[in-house]
């Protein structure tokens, strides 16, 4: 493998599947990691898969990231909105972030137009479903292929 992709997950997307399926649609979030890690290895890349309700812990993995990870996919849910902290960890990566939102937060409601972590992401992708997360893992094959 040429490399771990981090795809971590923010406050309850634990609860994909079951929370406001109009919104952000059927699949659990264990299907989401299945296609994730399958879209990775189809670039020989691997993926380690991780989602916490808990603002430190998301922390925690992207300072492991900083040793581990050639690049870190990030749907931040809620934390998008209101951390600084996520940010400046997010800063401290070298690698390609790509910030992933299953719905299209920029047709909701005010508050989610804004995000901390746009201010560091390489890339955006909102409101492409749970595609979102392979299209993520293309852009950064693609990335990771260009930097090498
Ligand atoms: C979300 C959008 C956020 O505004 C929201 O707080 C989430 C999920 C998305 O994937 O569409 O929890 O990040």
């Amino acid at each position: 493998m040429a490399g771990t992709i981090y795809v971590l997950n923010g406050p309850n997307l634990n609860l994909l599947g079951k929370r406001q399926p109009e919104i952000y649609g059927s699949e659990t979030l264990a299907d989401v990691e299945a296609a994730t890690a399958s879209q990775a290895r189809e670039h020989g890349l691997a993926v380690r898969f991780l989602q916490s309700n808990a603002e430190h812990q998301l922390i925690d993995w992207i300072h492991e990231a900083r040793e581990q990870a050639v690049a870190i996919v990030i749907n931040p849910a809620a934390y998008s909105h209101t951390s600084v902290a996520i940010l400046d960890a997010l800063n401290t990566f070298e690698g390609p972030v790509i910030e992933v939102h299953i719905s299209n937060v920029h047709k909701r409601e005010d508050f989610r137009h804004h995000s901390y972590v746009s201010l560091r992401a390489d890339g955006v992708i909102a409101g492409c479903g749970t595609q979102g997360y392979r299209m993520a893992v293309d852009r950064v094959a693609h990335l990771v292929k260009s930097l090498n």
